[in-house]
């Protein structure tokens, strides 16, 4: 047999597995290696195996999945960067055919657009919600790929247009092998039922009950169940990290199916959830149609002189570390870490304002803007020439704040002019306490209650371990405070050195 060049990130065991499920999948990774593979199985040519495949969006806790057979393929809740599908499309030799949308979706843009205009594949979507582009399918709606079944169910309560896809080999049996369930059953968690506001949370609910216990359980428990979201989602509260699991798995261990019907709606009641203020975007582009991109964007460097011409009509946003960014920055950028973006840039970045990187060797410009590509951030237009460096050693004036260890924080606790202010959330502080005299107002709130933080007081913002104190301090320097320091390690640190914490309820 011929060696084959191929990429490191695949395993040759995914070519000799029938179905296999690949959630490692990197479409950023090197080219070529020197890994040896078996030729007939790569190169069949046919793409005649059915295959199955997750693709993770890091930060979003995302998963989209790739189905295919008999030389054709289904992607389910694509990403806007939607180059991995493409890429397993020509690996596999197969013609991407066919595109689902289990929900409108909340928390991310969507590819559906950005795919079909690259494949030519039809995109089909539930019916309860009224989309500008697209298919509208409904319960029993059946469709083929090969020997692949793929059948609609419709599961609303998250959303109400919420569908999940039954997927049958029928080539094998008339048992259901797997289900797409989008936000309505995770591993370890079902979706949130908040969408439609507080009047509506018991109806909705409700409405989840009857999906997973009339439709998605009775599908048997030796189903794969593949859910649209992993852990640290923020379409759920405490999905499990199980990269697999089933039906069967599940109904024995997930701890709302073990509820009565009254009991699961009584709980969905009352979760709590952070609402983002960029879902309400999301939602409309997603169901209007996210503009077509067809590449990451290309970014401008700016250089110092020109980013000062421009910096009060833009977004600057240093994607350093806390460290980094406490040490020197750009007066009135904001701190988020280039791994928080998926989860905070929604609730601090506006989607007029151009918005400028600012790192320090700019080594992540494009994992960034993929990042924000994703949350529908087109106004994302360059960064900084050269990086901080470029920017310090132009003369230009920094700003800065401290960066305290937990052992200064009970050291200047004595001072009765420290306001220490906690900007976990809710969830942590309940479950790890406070410390005392400390004042809680979530990170991703603070655009609407800062000014519960007083301007003449020490300020000190802690968090759980420093990263989101940092976005915190940067925030309120925004506005004017001048006196901030940032708990490194912040509650976590704080347990680990001993000291004591007030429980809340
Ligand atoms: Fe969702």
């Amino acid at each position: 047999m011929r060696a084959l060049q191929c990429p490191d990130w695949y395993r040759t065991d995914q070519f000799l597995t029938r179905l296999s499920l690949a959630p490692s999948l990197r479409p950023d990774a090197p080219s070529s290696c020197s890994k040896t593979i078996l030729e007939p199985e790569f190169n069949s040519g046919t793409g005649i195996l059915m295959i199955i495949r997750k693709i993770p969006s890091e930060g979003l806790s995302h998963y989209s999945y790739f189905i295919s057979a008999a030389g054709m393929a289904a992607v389910v809740d694509p990403r806007r960067d939607c180059e991995a599908y493409l890429e397993l499309a020509r690996e596999l030799d197969v013609r991407i055919t066919h595109i689902f949308e289990t929900h409108r979706n909340e928390d991310y843009v969507i590819g559906s657009l950005e795919l079909a205009s690259r494949t030519g594949a039809a995109i089909y979507h539930g019916t309860r919600v009224s989309f500008a582009y697209g298919n509208a399918v409904k319960e029993g709606d059946t469709f083929r790929l090969g020997r692949i079944e793929l059948r609609i169910i419709e599961t609303p309560g998250h959303t109400f247009e919420s569908i999940s896809i039954v997927v049958t080999d029928r080539e094998v049996s008339d048992l259901p092998y797997a289900v797409f369930t989008g936000d309505a059953l995770f591993a370890g968690d079902t979706g949130r039922t908040d969408f439609f506001g507080p009047e509506r949370r018991a109806e909705v609910s409700a409405l989840l009950y009857e999906s997973i216990w009339k439709k998605i359980l009775p599908l048997g428990d030796g189903t794969l169940v593949l859910p649209a979201h992993g852990a640290g989602s923020v379409c759920g509260s405490a999905i499990s990290d199980h990269e697999v699991t089933t039906v069967g798995y599940e109904k024995q261990t997930h701890p709302h199916l073990s509820l009565s019907q009254g009991e699961f709606i009584q709980k969905k009641v009352n979760e709590h959830h952070y609402l983002p203020p960029y879902f309400a975007k999301m939602e409309q582009m997603n169901q209007e149609g996210a503009p077509v991109l067809s590449h990451l964007p290309d970014l401008r460097p700016y250089l110092v002189d020109e980013l000062r011409d421009i910096r009060d009509r833009s977004q600057m946003l240093d994607i350093r570390s806390p460290t980094s960014f406490a040490g020197g920055h750009i007066r009135g950028s904001l701190s988020i870490w280039k791994d928080g973006i998926p989860a905070f840039a929604g609730w601090f970045l506006s989607y007029d304002q151009p918005i400028i990187l600012v790192d320090d060797f700019n080594c992540y410009l494009g994992e960034v803007s993929r990042h924000l590509m994703r949350l529908g951030y087109d106004n994302l237009k360059g960064y900084l020439a050269g990086g901080f460096p470029a920017y310090f050693k132009s003369g230009s004036p920094i700003g800065h704040f401290e960066t305290w260890s937990v052992h200064d924080l009970v050291r200047e606790r004595k001072n009765d002019d420290l306001f220490l202010l906690d900007v976990r959330d809710i969830a942590n502080v309940k479950k790890y306490g406070m410390i005392a005299g400390a004042h809680h107002i979530y990170v991703g709130e603070l655009p609407g209650k800062w000014g519960e933080v007083p301007m003449d007081r020490q300020v000190a913002v802690y968090c759980d371990a420093g990263f989101k104190g940092s976005l915190g301090a940067s925030y309120l320097a925004g506005k004017g405070y001048s006196r901030l320091a940032n708990v490194l390690g912040g509650m976590g640190a704080y347990l680990q050195a001993g000291y004591p914490v007030e429980h809340v309820q």
